[in-house]
């Protein structure tokens, strides 16, 4: 059992705080939610494959230059990440017409888009996940333009890679959501970086041969077979996690090397220190 103090429990994750200041341990839990926390449930070792499939998808976009939180994977269920301010907004990119899309304009689900569309949400559980504009953004301070403009610059650069790494194992990528955090310099620059995770719980993923699919639209659905799509994600990918090895991790914290100086991202000048729409994804 765990004496860790949890310093955030959200509906997939626990956050602890990490071996060294400006670290967290991310911990991923087998719950599931669903329709703004109406639907509940467990899948049995979403965890365990999540935190792997994000892991190894993080790893191949730092590869390609994109930074973001990741910095080690501790165990079967907890990688240890950079603590960021993370920015009120949910960016989801989309490929093809799908979830909420489809429904709140009526059209029909599997359309591929003339060009990858991006939607912007707020991080609100009481509100719903409202819908928002760049406008509304700016407005309210939730993020400023050279932020905006990095998110969405970032947000391409990773439609763009994964929707290839996708591609090559057989997946369609329709669509995704990110988080995006801050993190300071000493000398009070601000930098952006990708947080969060990258999973079947915020993709959606269709096997390109069968239409099949292969995410949370599964659990949303009652359609079963969710641990199944996500193991074959994770298999697909190469990272599927032994299923007859004993789970570890649920214990303390493993001791973990001296943190790499965190330096690199595109700087945003100015510090900003002080400074139902649900997405469905
Ligand atoms: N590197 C990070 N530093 C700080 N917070 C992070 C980082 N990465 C992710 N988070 C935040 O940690 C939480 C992860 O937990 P989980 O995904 O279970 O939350 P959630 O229930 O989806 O809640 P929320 O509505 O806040 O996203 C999220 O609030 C996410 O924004
Ligand atoms: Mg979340």
């Amino acid at each position: 059992m765990s004496k860790r103090t949890p310093l955030y429990e959200g509906k997939a994750k626990v956050l602890y705080e990490g071996p060294e200041p400006g670290t967290l341990i991310q911990h991923f839990k087998d719950d599931a939610t669903a329709f703004n926390n109406q639907k509940r449930g467990t899948v049995i070792g979403k965890g365990i494959l999540n935190n792997r499939i994000s892991e190894y998808l993080m790893l191949r976009l730092e590869e390609m230059g994109i930074e973001t939180h990741f910095i080690k994977a501790l165990n079967m269920r907890e990688q240890l990440v950079k603590a960021v301010d993370i920015i009120p907004v949910e960016v989801v990119v989309r490929n093809v017409t799908a979830g909420s899309l489809a429904k709140r304009f009526g059209v029909e689900e599997g359309m591929a888009l003339p060009r990858p569309l991006i939607e912007f949400y707020l991080k609100s559980d009481e509100l719903g996940d409202p819908m928002v504009s760049e406008e509304h953004i700016m407005m309210f301070g939730w993020a400023d333009p050279l932020e905006l403009e990095e998110m969405k610059v970032q947000a391409i650069r990773v439609n763009d890679f994964l929707s290839g790494l996708f591609l090559g194992v057989g997946i369609k990528l329709v669509d995704f959501k990110l988080e995006f955090g801050r993190i300071f310099d000493e000398d009070g620059n601000v930098y952006i970086i990708l947080a969060d995770e990258i999973s079947p719980d915020n993709c959606r993923l269709w096997d390109i041969q069968t239409g099949n699919k292969m995410d949370k639209d599964r659990f949303r659905h009652d359609m079963g077979g969710v641990e199944e799509a996500y193991q074959e994600v994770a298999k697909r990918l190469g990272v599927l996690v032994d299923p007859n090895k004993p789970v570890s991790g649920d214990g303390k914290p493993k001791k973990v090397g001296k943190k790499a100086p965190v330096k690199t991202g595109k700087t945003i000048k100015s510090p900003v220190g002080d400074a139902s729409n649900n997405n469905d994804i």
